[in-house]
């Protein structure tokens, strides 16, 4: 199945010059919402992975279905203000100015093998800082999986170092 073809391109959203990739088309469709989990699966398929963690929101829709398929946990990644016991937290890069991110103290334990999920792959400021929440806690980053990379904002290269897993490349 090409799973190109189920992603739906949204001009100028949420603002003008922005091509939106919306996953929405895939995740209704049963046959390819399987696809697309079974795949990144399929990537992933030789580590031992105790931890997924994926950021809000759309990371938990890929990061959470992936976890139950491979028998490992899931550890969300949420805005500020969300997450109810101690929290640790991040900030990153925006196009203008700077945003959030925190995660449970107690999430996850030094040396814990861990993979970031998430559906898209822009300049990868989420992923980054992500990444520097585990890392924090002690935890090992083993692979970073996405569905979908936009390659030219060149996320990847943020993101040197690990190894960056996506599906659908644009
Ligand atoms: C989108 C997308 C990725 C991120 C990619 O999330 O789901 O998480 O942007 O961009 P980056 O690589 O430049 O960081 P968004 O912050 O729009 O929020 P959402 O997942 O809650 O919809
Ligand atoms: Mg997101």
């Amino acid at each position: 199945m090409d799973l190109r073809t189920k992603i739906r391109n949204i001009k100028d959203f949420p603002k003008e010059g922005i091509n939106f990739k919306d996953i929405t088309t895939v995740l209704k469709d049963k046959d390819a919402f399987k696809e697309c989990i079974d795949q990144i699966a399929d990537q992933l398929k030789d580590k031992e992975i105790d931890i997924i963690v994926g950021p809000e929101a759309r990371g938990f829709l890929i990061g959470a279905p992936l976890a139950y398929k491979l028998g490992a946990g899931f550890v969300p990644v949420r805005k500020p203000g969300k997450l109810p016991a101690e929290t640790i937290s991040a900030e990153y890069e925006l196009e203008y100015g700077t945003d959030k991110l925190e995660i449970h103290k107690d999430a996850i334990k030094p040396g814990q093998k861990v993979v970031v999920v998430d559906d898209l792959l822009a300049t990868g400021g989420t992923v980054k800082s992500t990444v520097s929440l585990i890392e924090e806690l002690g935890g090992e980053v083993v692979a970073i999986s996405f569905f979908i990379e936009l390659e030219f904002l060149k996320g990847r290269e943020a993101l040197e170092g690990y190894e960056v897993n996506s599906i659908v490349k644009f």
